[in-house]
């Protein structure tokens, strides 16, 4: 190995085209999935107080926003329900005229080669906010499961192309995956979000979402953000039941995760970049503190060279413009 004076780091950064030779990592915009968080009613587009440049969207406003995600190259969206009715159980999740399975057919019909993920959870649609049934207090982990394995169902026969569970429940994977083998859905995949960590990175979302706990907080089911070895042993278990692709969440604040479980596992991995992500960097962009641009790609290209082939950001849309700028 030589060194200095043979040896010049400084030589292969002289220029860009020498830089673009020798870079190691690219985000690509085929990496990208984008959230939309679909509302009932028509006509509507909400922003979100805490997120400038994101929006809740009415079903009827769909099939524009569809296609003008799809015409920037984005391969995918995940879909966020805000139902007009909650309850104890989150019917409004598994009813087949629910605002996303009514979202799906929208978007299929309209923009078909754009892939529709969807979230799967019961907080957006449950009186008390939670991801699950609720027995004195608590969240009770096997009676929610049936509840979660109709819902995927449910979002898989309007047309879901992957459905991701995200409420962090024992044996949700596996549950899910025998109800859509039962019914002919043995092509659906699973989207496991593996190691969802209980984290203060959610506040934008819960407001967007309308999904904040009425008592206690998540942290019963999500996991506790100083443990990584503990992402690992979620990660084996999704696996074990039967994901296809798994996720860590949030991206920035637990790279290290990502890079643990690249470096453990071969399945596709996702890593979601989520509202506080986006808000952090929206607003010190807004005081004018930061280039927005250059942050932007610059985290989702750690993000990448942490081991995600995935990433979920509210950023997709201004990244694609972005990249194909360069
Ligand atoms: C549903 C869900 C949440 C997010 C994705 N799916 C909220 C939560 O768990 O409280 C958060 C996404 C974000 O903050 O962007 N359980």
């Amino acid at each position: 190995m030589s060194s200095f004076p043979q040896m010049r780091m400084r030589r292969l950064r002289r220029t860009e085209a020498m830089r673009a030779l020798v870079r190691e990592t690219q985000v690509e915009i085929g990496d990208l999935i984008y959230p939309l968080f679909v509302v009932e009613g028509s006509q509507a587009k909400q922003e979100i107080a805490s997120m400038p440049g994101i929006y809740r969207y009415s079903n009827d406003l769909l099939p524009g926003e569809g296609e003008d995600i799809a015409k920037l190259g984005i391969p995918a969206v995940i879909l966020f329900g805000i139902p007009e009715k909650k309850d104890e159980v989150g019917s409004s999740a598994y009813d087949p005229e629910g605002v996303i399975q009514q979202a799906i057919r929208t978007i299929k019909k309209t923009t078909p080669e754009l892939l529709v993920v969807t979230d799967v959870c019961l907080c957006e649609y449950t009186s008390h906010g939670h991801c699950g049934v609720v027995v004195d207090g608590y969240v009770d982990n096997d009676k929610t499961l049936e509840l979660l394995a109709r819902t995927a169902l449910s979002y898989a026969e309007a047309g879901a192309d992957v459905v991701a569970p995200s409420d962090m429940m024992d044996g949700r994977v596996k549950a899910i995956r025998q109800a859509l083998d039962k019914n002919g859905f043995q092509d659906t995949p699973i989207l496991a979000y593996a190691a969802k960590y209980a984290s203060a990175f959610y506040g934008p979302f819960r407001e967007a979402a309308e999904s904040t706990p009425q008592f206690g907080d998540r942290r019963s089911y999500q996991m506790d953000p100083p443990n990584w070895r503990e992402a690992l042993r979620e990660v084996e278990q999704d696996i074990a039941e039967g994901a296809d692709m798994v996720m860590v969440k949030p991206a920035l604040p637990y790279l290290d995760v990502i890079r643990r479980v690249r470096d453990t596992f071969n399945y596709p991995l996702a890593a979601y970049s989520v509202s506080g992500e986006y808000a952090m960097v929206k607003a010190a962009a807004q005081q004018g503190w930061l280039d927005e641009r250059r942050i932007v790609l610059e985290t989702l290209t750690a993000i990448k060279r942490a081991g995600a082939d995935i990433i979920i950001t509210y950023y997709a849309r201004d990244a694609a413009r972005w990249l194909s700028s360069i």
